[in-house]
């Protein structure tokens, strides 16, 4: 993993098991209530980050994409909402799942593919984009902070990966 800092960070995964320990040192980080949108192509890396999230929550159950349902919730030292959107025909299904009260829950969303939820929820949030780089195993994935709370989360991202770095390189 190599890192560039300031507003944004930016990382570059050479590997899934990359992403997946990214995600593992979010779900160290996360608070109940924390928001994220991730977005990038099929196949780019969203959900293997989340998985490393539920990984980092110590929840027995790990994240995978969803097959049918839109909203999967797994429970572990936080609780954590995935929502995976690509499926919503139409912004008027996004009422059932009824966000704004899961907003209000203790617990942390993350959201792929939700473009369309973005307006509906809080103005503050991390956006995660993911990019793939030159080669197959290659990504290049930029937490974009919305919001003093967000830009704040990437200084505790950033710092831990430098003690990772440090420590075990
Ligand atoms: N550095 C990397 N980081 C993440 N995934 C990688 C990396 N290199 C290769 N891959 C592969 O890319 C795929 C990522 O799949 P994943 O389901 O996480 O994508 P996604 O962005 O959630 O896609 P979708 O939009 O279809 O939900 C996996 O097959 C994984 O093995
Ligand atoms: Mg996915």
């Amino acid at each position: 993993m190599e890192k560039e800092h300031d507003d944004k960070l930016r990382i570059w995964s050479e590997s899934p098991a990359d992403t997946e320990e990214l995600g593992v040192i979010l779900g160290s980080i996360l608070q109940p209530g924390d928001l994220f949108f991730l977005s990038g192509e099929l196949g780019s890396g969203k959900t293997l980050m989340v998985r490393g999230v539920t990984a980092g929550l110590k929840s027995e159950e790990l994240a995978t994409s969803p097959t049918f349902a839109l909203v999967h919730r797994y429970e572990g030292e936080l609780p954590l909402y995935h929502l995976d959107l690509y499926r919503l025909s139409e912004p008027g299904e996004l009422e059932p799942l009824a966000l704004e009260e899961l907003m209000e829950e203790e617990a942390a969303i993350m959201i792929e593919w939700g473009d369309s939820a973005k307006e509906i929820l809080s103005s503050s949030y991390m956006e995660i984009e993911f990019l793939r780089g030159e080669n197959d195993n290659q990504r290049i994935i930029t937490f974009c902070p919305f919001g003093e709370h967000y830009r704040r989360i990437n200084r505790l991202i950033y710092e831990k990966i430098t003690y990772e770095i440090r420590n075990f390189k």
